[in-house]
Formats: structure tokens, C-alpha cells, sequence
């Protein structure tokens, strides 16, 4: 996040060190060394990560909770460390609070179909927001449609900010909150704490899609009484392919299976199926053992380093990113927010976002363009998409400053 602080490079990080635990950042793109600010698409893997997979291939591939041999029993306690792991990182009062899923995307339509059938009925509301990603409007339009439910949305200002003057209102009638935590688009950190206290005011939970939020600060799921949060591994230095729902267990307990298959059972007979207790109801079928204790390596990895030490890292990069891009002639940034991550939206005189994407990229700047999933709010600015680059906290000063020395080639070579 934006540091308040004067810019100082006082952060306990030894940039150079942990650059070493990334081996692709060591890697060229077109002759020039890789400056990877891609981040928000998915974030870079260390080693230790790297490793955890090729240890679980190589040592203890098996199928979990279905085996008495020696290997299914190793593969099981990995893959169940794997998810206490993941509640301890983010302050889950159980491990059979977590679900392990696909990503942000799976465990958002889990919700929506889950939650949506057993207390979403017609002429009931959901609530989102103006800054969404398309994979969580889109699951929740399904829903509001098989449902005849209605779809509310908190407006967004000028800035890239929700509205929040009409919440009570706008709650009324809602079943359930869909928010992001943090914006993929803008880096607008939203103010969540405030929907969640006004949304259980009236009794309503609270979705959060996380899936920018719990690489750039602390969880802590209990303290904000967050009823769902959904993320990615991928996006926090783990695998692809894997990704959380927690939910709170008493909501998790009203809530029927989404898919059928085994391991989600307790008995089955062509007249009945029972289902198993949580998580399990939850994960029909074989799941990604790789990709779970792959993730669990992740946070061990972050952990090792020390999330104090890696935030502080990143909201010196973001302050410094932020300064830095502001002395580009013509640069303007879309979306303003005071409480920001360090993710920055932007577009450069007149020139299309795609075509300055290209000229970085043949400088081996890695950054997003487009509307990022989330037209709703390029519509909002009546833009079709923007650039955006995206810092994890193994990005340096030194690639900011090739990025924005990037930016000035590109503009002096589109508008010559
Ligand atoms: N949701 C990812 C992004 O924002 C892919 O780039």
C-alpha cells in the first residue's frame, strides 16, 4: 500500500537475496533482463515452491484419505498440513474452514451456487460493487437470473472509491455481499471493515474475493468476521491451479455440495446419498494435492521472510512506483484512490493502452492492457483499458525506473 512515510529504503528485505529464491526473474525477454510487473495476473515462484511440487512427485505421489499405504498416509498429511497452514495464515478459527478449490473464480461460484440455492429466492437482492471482476458479477448475475433475484451494485466515484452514503439503504432486501478487497483494476484498497459491520448490522454475510488482497496485507478472518473470502494460490506465490474458500463453519454447514462425486460422501445408495463433514463435502473428486502443499509452501516461504518485512517492502515499491510515474508527461492514472495497492492504472496521452503494452514488452517489461476483466469499470471512465503494471514485493526501484524510462521510448516512438 501507499507508504505515508517519506521514501526511504529502510525495509528489512535484502532485495538481492530474495531475488535469488525467484529463478525466473533471472531470465531475458528480447535480450533485455525480464522486469516483471505483471503481478495482479499471477505472481512469480520461488524455489521453495518449485521444490515442494518436485519433493511431492518424487516422494509421496498418492491419493489421499483413500489409501491405508504408507505413501496415501504421507500424501494426506501433507496435503492436510497444507490446508492448516492456509488457516493459520489467515486466522481461521478451524483448517475445516478452508476449501480447497481451483481459484478466486471457483470458490465465488461455489458460493453462488451453494449458498444461492439453499437462501436465495425471488425478489431477494445481492449486493456487489462497481469495481468488480467479472468473476464476481458474473457468477451472481447467473444466480440473480435463475433466481429472479435482483443484482444491487455500490456506486464507484471519480477516484476509483465506493460510495458508501447510501449503504443502509442499498442493503435492504440483500441476501447476500459480494465485494472485492482490493481492486484488480485500479489497486483501490476498498474499505471492507465498514460493508461488514453495516451488512451484519442487518444480518446479511459477507462475501470478500481476496484474490488481490492477501499478498499485499495481513488476514485475519476472525478479527474482521468475514463470513467467505475466496483467493487464488497462484497470485500468492503458489501454484496455479489451486485456490481457498473460507467460509465460516456455520454458514459452511447450511450449505449443500455443489458437485457430486467421492470423498464428498458418507454413504451412497442408488435411494440416498449422505454427505461427508466439512471440508470434505466440499471437494468431490481427486484434488490437486501438488498444488495444495505447493501452496502451503508458499506461506511457509512468506512466512520465513516475515510478512511485517514483506508489506513494509512493498509500500516502500508502491510509494516509489507511484512518485515515479507521475513525472511521465501526459500520464494519467485511472482511478485515484487515497488507500491503494501497488497496482497502478494508467494511460499516456492518447496513445491505446495495447500498443504501449507492446513497445514495454520489447523492452522486457512485462505489464497488463485491457480492461483487465472488469469492463464494468473501464465503462465507468468510458475507456476501453488501460495499462497496468503490478508489483509483488521481489520488484525493485531499479525495474520502476526502466518501466518509466520504458514508458517515455514508447511515447517518443508512437507520437513521432
Ligand atoms: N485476475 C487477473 C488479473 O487481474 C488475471 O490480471
Amino acid at each position: 500500500m501507499l507508504s505515508a512515510e517519506p521514501i526511504t529504503n529502510k525495509h528489512k528485505l535484502d532485495l538481492e537475496k530474495v531475488r535469488q529464491d525467484f529463478p525466473i526473474l533471472h531470465r531475458t525477454v528480447y535480450g533485455h533482463p525480464l522486469v516483471y510487473l505483471d503481478n495482479a495476473a499471477t505472481t512469480q515462484k520461488p524455489w521453495a515452491v518449485i521444490k515442494a511440487i518436485e519433493e511431492y512427485y518424487t516422494g509421496i505421489n498418492s491419493n489421499v484419505h483413500r489409501g491405508v499405504h504408507y505413501l496415501s498416509q504421507l500424501a494426506t498429511e501433507a496435503y492436510e498440513g497444507a490446508r492448516k497452514k492456509v488457516a493459520d495464515y489467515i486466522g481461521a478459527r478451524h483448517a475445516h474452514e478452508i476449501i480447497f478449490t481451483r481459484g478466486t473464480t471457483e470458490g465465488i461460484n461455489l458460493v453462488a451456487a451453494s449458498f444461492g440455492k439453499q437462501f436465495v429466492r425471488q425478489g431477494d437482492s445481492i449486493l456487489i460493487s462497481g469495481l468488480e471482476h467479472h468473476s464476481n458479477i458474473v457468477p451472481w448475475q447467473m444466480l440473480c437470473e435463475e433466481r429472479k433475484a435482483t443484482l444491487r451494485i455500490i456506486p464507484v466515484d471519480e477516484n476509483g472509491e465506493w460510495s458508501l452514503d447510501g449503504l443502509d439503504d442499498l442493503l435492504r432486501g440483500v441476501k447476500l455481499v459480494a465485494v472485492s478487497w482490493v481492486s484488480n483494476a485500479l489497486g483501490t484498497v476498498n474499505p471492507v471493515e465498514t460493508v461488514i459491520a453495516a451488512a451484519h448490522r442487518q444480518g446479511i454475510p459477507v462475501l470478500l474475493d481476496a484474490a488481490q488482497a492477501v499478498q499485499h496485507m495481513e488476514v485475519d478472518v476472525q478479527g474482521m468476521d468475514v463470513d467467505f473470502i475466496a483467493f487464488s494460490g497462484h497470485k500468492i506465490y503458489g501454484p496455479t491451479g489451486i485456490g481457498i474458500l473460507y467460509g465460516k463453519e456455520e454458514w459452511l454447514n447450511k450449505m449443500p455440495p455443489t458437485q457430486g462425486g467421492g470423498e464428498m460422501i458418507r454413504t451412497v445408495t442408488f435411494g440416498k446419498t449422505t454427505y461427508n463433514d466439512l471440508p470434505y463435502k466440499f471437494e468431490a473428486g481427486t484434488p490437486d494435492m501438488a498444488g495444495a502443499i505447493g501452496l502451503g509452501a508458499a506461506m511457509d516461504y512468506l512466512n520465513s521472510l516475515g510478512l511485517p518485512s514483506v508489506f513494509e517492502a512493498e509500500s516502500y515499491l508502491t510509494t516509489y512506483a507511484f512518485k515515479a510515474l507521475q513525472t511521465v508527461e501526459d500520464l494519467r492514472f485511472v482511478g485515484n484512490a487515497r488507500n491503494r495497492a501497488g497496482v497502478f492504472s494508467f494511460l499516456v496521452g492518447d496513445i491505446h493502452p495495447f500498443d504501449l503494452g507492446e513497445i514495454l514488452d520489447k523492452q522486457g517489461i512485462a505489464v497488463r492492457t485491457g480492461h483487465h476483466c472488469a469492463q464494468p469499470i473501464m465503462d465507468r471512465y468510458c475507456i476501453p483499458g488501460t495499462v497496468r503494471a503490478s508489483l509483488a514485493f521481489y520488484n525493485t526501484p531499479g525495474e520502476i525506473d526502466r518501466l518509466v524510462t520504458g514508458i517515455r521510448k514508447g511515447v517518443t516512438m508512437l507520437q513521432s
